[in-house]
């Protein structure tokens, strides 16, 4: 009697985990029963939901670090996309396995002030219908409170499910891609226990939170503290050009003090992920947010003065 797992051990030029057959032949029955346990929780293939420009990375890194690895995304070119990287991709989760694992990378957004999620609902429904993986992680940028509504609403509470938003940046893959360090908060101990198991074997150390509503705030917050510090110096940059100082003098300045590090003031705070985070901050606690208020008006009028 055998079976595959992932080992933890990797091989010396730590190209990432290896298969091993390990025997359970030979145990005491607790040994035995351990065993049956484990096979029951371990993680042996992912299924990537949504393969833009963050799940179109992680399907490959998983592909890549040897776990049997599928794919869906509504977009079939971007289901094609991923030619042989992959066991096999689809538009629709009823033609795929159901995987140990599924991962969800999909859109999320904004419209007005109000956040968007329904891509989030959406997929899980769709691994609710293929049926009860072992455990679903949602690596999109939610609003505080999504996950829990998603594992009540959609799962009616009876699915393992971790929140592991993504840090991904496209400038620097190698140092900031699908490897990096990330906080995952889980709707019970059991979740968090195999998420953390799980991506330690494929080599991304994740940081457990007590509550997973802790996740979402925190990647959501992550990227509000870049969009304060950048409307900081759009608001310096303006206050020089008024009194026609320089605002790269003052920023020199400044940054020789050991607690001080103006940013640079470019064209505007641009990209998805800054805009909409800070909405995402927002949406937590509406009343008390005006210090993210006028960060945004910074941010607006920062480029029309630009465009004087
Ligand atoms: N792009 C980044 O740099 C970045 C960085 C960190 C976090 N994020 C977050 O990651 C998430 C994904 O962002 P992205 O930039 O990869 O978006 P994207 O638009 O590039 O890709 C999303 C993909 O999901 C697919 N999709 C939508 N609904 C689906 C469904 N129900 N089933 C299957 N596929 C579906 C779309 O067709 C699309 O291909 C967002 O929440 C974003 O905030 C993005």
């Amino acid at each position: 009697m055998g079976r595959f797992v992932r080992g933890a051990d990797r091989e010396p030029d730590g190209e990432g985990p290896v298969w091993v057959r390990r025997t359970v032949s030979g145990r005491t029955r607790s040994d035995l029963e351990q065993a049956v346990k484990e096979s029951r929780t371990v993680l042996e293939s992912v299924c990537v939901v949504g393969l833009g420009t963050v799940g179109g990375p992680t399907a490959r890194y998983f592909a890549r670090h040897g776990f049997p690895t599928y794919g869906c995304d509504i977009n079939p070119q971007a289901a094609e996309g991923l030619g042989d990287t992959l066991l096999q991709s689809s538009t629709s989760l009823a033609e795929l396995p159901l995987a140990d694992l599924f991962i969800v990378t999909v859109d999320t957004g904004f419209r007005g002030d109000e956040p968007i999620t329904a891509n989030v609902f959406r997929a899980c429904e769709a691994i609710r219908a293929r049926g009860t993986p072992k455990l679903v992680s949602i690596e999109s940028t939610v609003p505080v409170g999504t996950c829990r509504r998603v594992h009540q609403e959609v799962f009616g509470r009876r699915q393992r499910l971790v929140h592991v938003p993504h840090r991904w940046w496209a400038e620097d893959e190698a140092r900031h891609g699908v490897g990096q360090t990330r906080v995952v908060g889980g709707v019970d101990e059991e979740s968090v226990r195999l998420a953390v198991e799980f991506y330690a074997w494929a080599g991304i150390p994740l940081v457990p939170l007590s509550d997973i509503r802790v996740a979402e705030l925190c990647k959501a917050a992550e990227n509000t503290d870049r969009y304060l510090q950048i409307a900081y110096a759009e608001l310096l940059k303006m206050i020089c050009d008024e009194n026609r100082l320089d605002f790269e003098e003052l920023r020199r300045g400044m940054n020789t003090k050991w607690n001080v590090e103006v940013l640079e003031a470019r064209d505007g705070i641009g990209g998805t992920c800054l805009p909409k985070d800070i909405l995402y901050v927002k949406a937590a606690a509406p009343e008390v947010c005006h210090l993210l208020d006028g960060a945004r008006s910074v941010d607006k009028i920062y480029r029309e003065h630009l465009g004087k």
